[in-house]
């Protein structure tokens, strides 16, 4: 979806950023329980009840009374919804069920008629998106955003950029970017090893494979550290040949003790890394629990029987998206007086 151009303003830094908050610590809620039940994690969610709206022993994210309308359309409506801290939660639910309007609203990419949701205790209600990830919850989109006309690595300096609070594109420009990166580029490098791009990164992102480009958003989003991360399927256009490591990725995040909220239509991944199934329709959510509950579910069934089919990346619409993307990258840098490396 298109940037608000007024936030894009405020990130190209004619209005003032705010300081830089501390590197948020990834928190380590599985490895803290020591005898007895675990009261966090993915464990904790044994003994709750598969209904919608349950309330959840340690909820990382919770959201009340989200509307979203768009003209007469009720695209999403959650009375609600919590989040387990330390789990794997697939959204799951036909086509135009209203799973990404509704990570759009949390993360700060569009705002809503009216509701609240809270990260972590803190409101995030009409927080913008680059704040939202400062705070340590980070989303990728269903349509890669991996900016192709720029190279791996600053793809990843991008995702940094939000960490250090700085405007966002300055982190593209020598001289703004270096003194700086120590820590960042370490970083980034190492991740993109984690990710098997490390040998790609003076690549433009625009030559990496469809699956690669979903694996170059997953490295760029954990640039900022993140406690929460929102993933919008993952699978779409990823060749099966990177499947089984791309599965591999995501329990990674849950050991090192990340919460994952995951949107995907792809039900052999829901059944094989989620600890938790919430399920959207028209907007709101019908029924929550573990896969196994809720995979069986004839209403659930019906629902995907009835309506859903797989939506493959639409590569016109992609390339539509990435060119508008860098139309927007190069009039600010032209803004700014300054010239951006062209392939
Ligand atoms: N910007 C918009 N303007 C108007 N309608 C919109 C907009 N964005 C989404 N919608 C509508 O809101 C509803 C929910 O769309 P959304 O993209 O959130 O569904 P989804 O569950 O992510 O679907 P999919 O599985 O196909 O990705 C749909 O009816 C869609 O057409
Ligand atoms: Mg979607």
């Amino acid at each position: 979806m298109p940037a608000d151009p007024a936030d894009a303003r405020r990130r190209a830094g004619s209005v003032p950023v705010e300081p830089v908050e501390p590197v948020v610590q990834v928190a380590r809620p599985d490895a803290a329980p020591t005898g007895g039940a675990a009261r966090t994690g993915a464990a904790a969610l044994a003994g709750v009840e598969a209904r919608p709206g349950v309330p959840k022993p340690d909820p990382v994210l919770v959201a009340d009374g989200v509307l979203r309308r768009f003209g007469g359309l009720v695209a999403v409506e959650v009375e609600h919804l919590e989040v387990q801290r330390g789990a794997i939660t697939a959204l799951i639910g036909p086509n135009g069920a209203g799973k990404t309007t509704f990570f759009n609203l949390l993360t700060g990419f569009d705002r809503p008629d009216r509701g609240r949701w809270s990260f972590d205790g803190r409101n995030l209600a009409g927080v913008p998106a680059h704040r939202v990830a400062r705070q340590g919850m980070v989303r990728t989109f269903q349509l890669t955003k991996a900016l192709s006309r720029m190279t791996v690595m600053e793809n990843m300096r991008l995702g940094a950029a939000g960490q250090r609070g700085e405007n966002f594109f300055r982190a593209l420009l020598p001289g703004t970017w270096r003194g700086q990166q120590g820590g960042f580029d370490e970083r980034a490098v190492s991740l993109l090893r984690r990710f098997r791009l490390d040998e790609k990164r003076d690549d433009f992102a625009g030559s990496l494979s469809g699956g690669q480009r979903k694996l170059l958003e997953m490295a760029r989003a954990l640039m900022v550290e993140p406690r929460l991360v929102m993933l919008d399927e993952p699978m779409a256009g990823v060749n099966p040949a990177l499947t089984q490591s791309l599965l591999g990725h995501v329990k990674d995040l849950r050991e090192q003790g990340m919460t994952v909220l995951f949107v995907e239509h792809d039900m052999d991944m829901v059944r094989d890394i989620s600890d938790w199934v919430v399920v959207m329709a028209q907007g709101r959510i019908v029924a929550e629990g573990p896969p196994e509950t809720v995979m069986a579910d004839p209403a659930v069934i019906d629902a995907y029987l009835g309506s859903h089919h797989d939506a493959p990346l639409d590569l016109a619409e992609e390339q539509a998206q990435l060119q508008a993307a860098e139309a927007e990258l190069d009039s600010l840098a032209q803004a700014r007086g300054t010239e951006r490396g062209q392939p």
